[in-house]
């Protein structure tokens, strides 16, 4: 999500339109304006991108008055609705509410404030926020704000006004990011530079529970004790276009190094004392533990988080799986008994051909579980059960951290199962939860990669074909790592499972084609290695991903990529790291248009 807040001499509400539309990569399902005018606090808020709003306000004039906040949304709790839009108020009206981030005790504060008679009109977890400043709130701001502070975990970054202090409104953050700054003779926060660099390039980074007062004169800052702080401004020189992508090149560069923001939001609300709990999953122990079948349908990229999937489900707990590409699927008649669950994986949850077989597993009787990253999104709206994939917005076409997330998802699927079905042990399920925590740091050490990385791609740029092989989840590895590098870079490449290489496929490797090996499987080294050795004797060149300590791996390549040790079944998370990579610095390299490659679209809605 995207806030901006604004109080100055200027009219408030097109300032915030302004700031919103520069921010709305940040989502745009909803948006939604809180303004001070004469003794009151008017909201408008929509379902929809915020041209929606713009209209419905008249760029802003039907709506005066200079001091307000405003809200483009990326739904996390409560579907996109005009309910569910920001601003949220208590239900005096007398304080409005932006927000972005996960309150992730919201259920615990909404049901003790429920309990104070506190009542709620929409599923969204900020509505939680504007009750409980409510609540503490006895006259002074700044103090119901630090009590919420002490009160509230997980992330936020908030614009608050409180109808009683029109002179001045309210910012504070944990975990998401805020920033403010003086502008149009006033002064403004928002969620990201984008938004005031019109205005000014002297911008101040609002820390972790550090609270803002923003008057028309003046910036003044407090800590989560309400004592005053004084902070230096920044000078920020990013051009503007660059801005909105954070300072990285590409849209897809950066969602890389979201990642593991990605994995963490993914995993951590699902983790709690030691245990997997996924609410959302909606089915009994008695139902896990009678599936007798999964079946995963799925397009592109997600299709192959599908394939890992495979590996994963079955080996850790023993439940056959099937895996479809999606426009296949609904034509091959597929066999769905009683006890087999469906699931269906699916970034933008508008797929038409993961739409289309989700439709056909229901009317053939499966229970459907979507793994998907839209909040109300069709497939989500249509599953009977569905696991968010906290990823944010994705706008490259290439999919990058929304692929990471499926991974953590499905992993924690599988977790969950398997410890029901007791194929795991409690020690075995400890273990790998610790491994889990310890990915968004690993992942972030391979991203430190890229200039080694650049420089090797750089020798490959004019290469004709490139081929990916692994064994296992390897070869669901090497095949994202081929559909990457093929998309972006216009390269052509093939994927193969290495030891079917020898079948055919061969044939195409020449005197210096490289070869991509992935060996993270320790059982499956050895076969490996012999398969690097077929194509480097026909010539090849092989680069080679490998576990640290690997050695072997090094007579058989001509260059290796070590990554961390992590439990087997999460290898993928980390060795797709580099072959994303890879396939970024050659299709940079080659002047492609990274963020938009030819003939793609980001969500495909014809089957
Ligand atoms: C398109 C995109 C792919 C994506 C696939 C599935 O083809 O270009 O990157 O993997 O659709 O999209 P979904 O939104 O269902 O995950």
């Amino acid at each position: 999500c995207g806030i901006v807040g604004y109080i100055g001499e200027q009219q408030a509400a097109p300032i915030l339109l302004d700031g919103l539309e520069k921010l709305e990569y940040r989502g745009y399902d909803s948006a939604g304006m809180a303004i001070y005018n004469e003794g009151k606090i008017e909201v408008v808020k929509s379902k929809g991108r915020l041209k929606v709003l713009s209209e419905l306000t008249h760029e802003g004039a039907l709506l005066p008055g200079n001091l307000g906040v405003g809200h483009t949304r990326w739904a996390t709790h409560g579907a996109p609705s005009d309910l569910n839009a920001h601003p949220h108020e208590n239900t005096e009206e007398t304080i409005a509410v932006v927000h972005n981030g996960i309150i992730e005790n919201y259920l615990k504060l909404r049901e003790r404030l429920e309990g104070k008679g506190y009542r709620f009109i929409s599923d969204t977890d900020t509505e939680v926020v504007a009750h409980l400043l409510d609540y503490y709130y006895k006259g002074d701001p700044l103090e119901a704000i630090t009590r919420i502070i002490h009160r509230v975990e997980g992330s936020y970054a908030l614009g608050i006004i409180f109808k009683e202090h029109p002179e001045e409104f309210y910012a504070v953050r944990k975990d998401s990011p805020l920033i403010a700054g003086h502008a149009q003779g006033g002064n403004i926060i928002a969620s990201d530079v984008p938004a005031v660099l019109k205005y000014t390039r002297d911008v101040y980074f609002i820390e972790n529970e550090e609270i803002a007062r923003l008057r028309k004169n003046d910036i003044s800052f407090f800590n989560s004790d309400g004592e005053p702080l004084t902070k230096m401004s920044k000078k920020i020189d990013w051009d503007v276009d660059a801005a909105e992508k954070g300072g990285y090149e590409h849209f897809m560069l950066k969602e890389m190094y979201e990642q593991p923001k990605a994995i963490t939001d993914t995993f951590s609300p699902r983790l709690k004392d030691g245990m997997i709990e996924i609410e959302e999953l909606n089915m009994t122990e008695e139902e896990i533990k009678s599936i007798q079948k999964i079946m995963i349908v799925a397009c592109g990229s997600a299709y192959h988080t599908g394939m890992t999937a495979k590996y994963v489900f079955e080996e850790m707990a023993r439940i056959p799986v099937e895996v479809d590409v999606a426009s296949e699927f609904r034509y091959r008649n597929p066999i769905i008994t009683d006890n087999t669950l469906v699931m269906v994986i699916s970034q933008s949850g508008e797929t038409a051909d993961t739409l289309a077989a989700l439709r056909e597993a229901k009317e053939r009787g499966a229970k459907v579980l979507g793994v998907v990253n839209v909040v109300g999104s069709s497939i989500a709206r249509e599953a009977d059960g569905v696991m968010y994939t906290w990823a944010g917005p994705e706008i490259a076409v290439a999919t990058t951290k929304a692929y990471s997330a499926q991974l953590i998802a499905l992993y924690l699927l599988a977790m969950k199962m398997s410890q029901v079905r007791g194929t795991i042990d409690a020690d075995q399920l400890t273990g790998m939860i610790e491994d889990l925590k310890s990915l968004p740091t690993q992942v972030e050490m391979l991203l430190e990669n890229k200039k080694k990385i650049q420089k090797f791609a750089n020798r490959y740029q004019a290469a004709e074909q490139i081929f990916f092989i692994g064994r296992g989840i390897d070869y669901a590895i090497s095949q994202e790592g081929s559909l990457k590098l093929k998309e972006i870079s216009y390269i052509h490449s093939e994927a193969y499972a290495a030891g079917e290489l020898k079948h055919g496929t061969i044939s195409l490797v020449e005197e210096g084609t490289l070869v991509v090996s992935v060996l993270t499987q320790e059982p499956l080294y050895k076969k490996m290695i012999s398969n690097m050795e077929e194509v480097r004797t026909r010539g090849a060149f092989v680069m080679a991903v490998t576990v640290e300590g690997n050695l072997e791996a090094e007579k058989a390549a001509d260059y290796v990529l070590y990554i961390p040790k992590t439990n087997e079944y999460f290898m993928n998370s980390l060795a797709i790291i580099p072959l994303q990579l890879f396939a970024y610095e050659i299709a940079v390299g080659r002047g492609c248009d990274v963020d938009k490659p030819r003939n793609l679209a980001k969500s495909v809605t014809v089957e």
